[in-house]
């Protein structure tokens, strides 16, 4: 395979993604959202939900028709600090960013907003909602529910979705405090890069029907559509290293995305209708926003989250390893990195991006 890594500009491609969903019907305001979403996540090297997901995810549901490209946006419960929204299977990028930004507009009046929404579809990167909260001064979090793939402690069913709880708050630091991933031990996005790269999995990330692991990637991402692989989730199979506790984090996760907001969850998240074709994936999220200055002098708590985490990466090391990390600072180094290279395309990503370019015959600087 062709290793061999293009860096393009990040303006250049966003635009390329704008673009791309304006010309398969995406409104111009949901097009900028969701290409700006795709692109902050190849910002922060988060690459298994950044560009690479632009065709394979988003234009190729909206080309099967199981994701409508323009959202109607409805908000079916509001109270001062809550609200609850309907995305009617419209953008998820577009309507999870309007949801935080309801919740951030409730916290700043009253102290704290909390946002849940049914009938949504895959927001991508959750950090990008946190972030939202963190930029105003104050605690972001979100969740989402996702398509079936973690199996329960002792089981070999995908039930749970990778389902990402992700919290952001604002530091005296260059980057903020920002714990963003899975509840299992990896998430789809990661296979679906190891299938692009043609790596096999490690030990550990996915079990098949006999419980054992399964290593190779690309019948793994079929066969977890078919119920005949799982992924473990975070701590890993059975109860030595606790996986029950990622289990059950996930398990919060699906509760807090649907169960408020009456949204669909675990099997009916499969993507799959009763006749074997592709159906809509319809998702739950949920948005909280907690104003800092409510409970504290902003400063004071920027300050204090920067010393936890500089008192923690200060501290003794193991023996041969070289640096404590905190939550969200390799995505900041990655930024540091990337800012003046872009995002880097290997064959598969510029293959999926031509087979775009050609089909929707976008105009741009783009080289392939
Ligand atoms: N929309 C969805 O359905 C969905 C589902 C699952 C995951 N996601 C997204 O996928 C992305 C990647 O998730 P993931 O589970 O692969 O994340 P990951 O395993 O790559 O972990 C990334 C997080 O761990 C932190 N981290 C990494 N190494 C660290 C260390 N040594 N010490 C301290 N912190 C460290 C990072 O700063 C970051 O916050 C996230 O943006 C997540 O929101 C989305």
């Amino acid at each position: 395979m062709d290793e061999s890594v293009t860096w393009w500009n990040f303006d250049e491609v966003e635009k390329f993604m704008r673009d791309g969903f304006e010309a398969i019907g995406v409104p111009a305001e949901e097009a900028a959202v969701c290409a700006n979403v795709l692109i902050a996540a190849d910002k922060r090297g988060v690459d298994s939900h950044g560009v690479g997901r632009f065709k394979p995810i988003y234009l190729d549901r909206i080309w099967a028709g199981t994701q409508l490209p323009k959202t109607n946006f409805e908000v079916v419960k509001d109270t001062p600090t809550t609200a609850v929204v309907d995305g009617h299977n419209g953008m998820g990028h577009y309507i999870a960013k309007r949801c935080m930004d309801m919740a951030i507009e409730k916290a700043d009046k009253f102290g704290m907003g909390m946002v849940v929404t049914r009938n949504s579809t895959h927001y991508g990167a959750a950090f990008y909602y946190a972030n939202m909260a963190v930029e105003r001064g104050m605690i972001g979090m979100t969740t989402t529910s996702a398509r079936p793939s973690i199996a329960p402690t002792w089981g070999v069913e995908p039930m749970i979705g990778t389902n990402p709880m992700t919290w952001g708050m604002p530091s005296d630091e260059a980057f903020p405090y920002m714990p963003d991933y899975a509840t299992s031990t990896t998430q789809r996005g990661k296979l679906e890069l190891y299938d692009r790269l043609g790596k096999d999995l490690p030990d550990g990330w996915v079990i098949g029907e006999d419980g054992k692991y399964r290593h190779d990637t690309h019948q793994v991402l079929i066969d977890l559509t078919k119920d005949k692989a799982a992924l473990t989730p975070l701590g890993g199979l059975g109860e030595d290293f606790s996986g029950y506790k990622g289990y059950g984090n996930a398990l919060t996760v699906e509760l807090l995305s649907s169960a408020l907001s009456q949204a669909n969850f675990m099997k009916a998240l499969m993507g799959v209708g009763p006749d074997g074709k592709p159906a809509p994936i319809e998702l739950g999220h949920s948005f909280l926003a907690i104003k800092i200055e409510n409970f504290c002098d902003l400063e004071a708590f920027k300050h204090q989250v920067g010393e936890i985490n500089r008192q923690l990466r200060a501290s003794k090391k193991a023996p041969g390893a070289k640096r404590i990390y905190t939550p969200g600072e390799k995505e900041y180094d990655t930024w540091m990195f990337r800012k003046d290279k872009g995002v880097p395309f290997n064959a598969p990503l510029k293959a999926a991006f031509k087979t775009v370019k050609e089909k929707l015959n976008l105009k741009n600087d783009l080289p392939f």
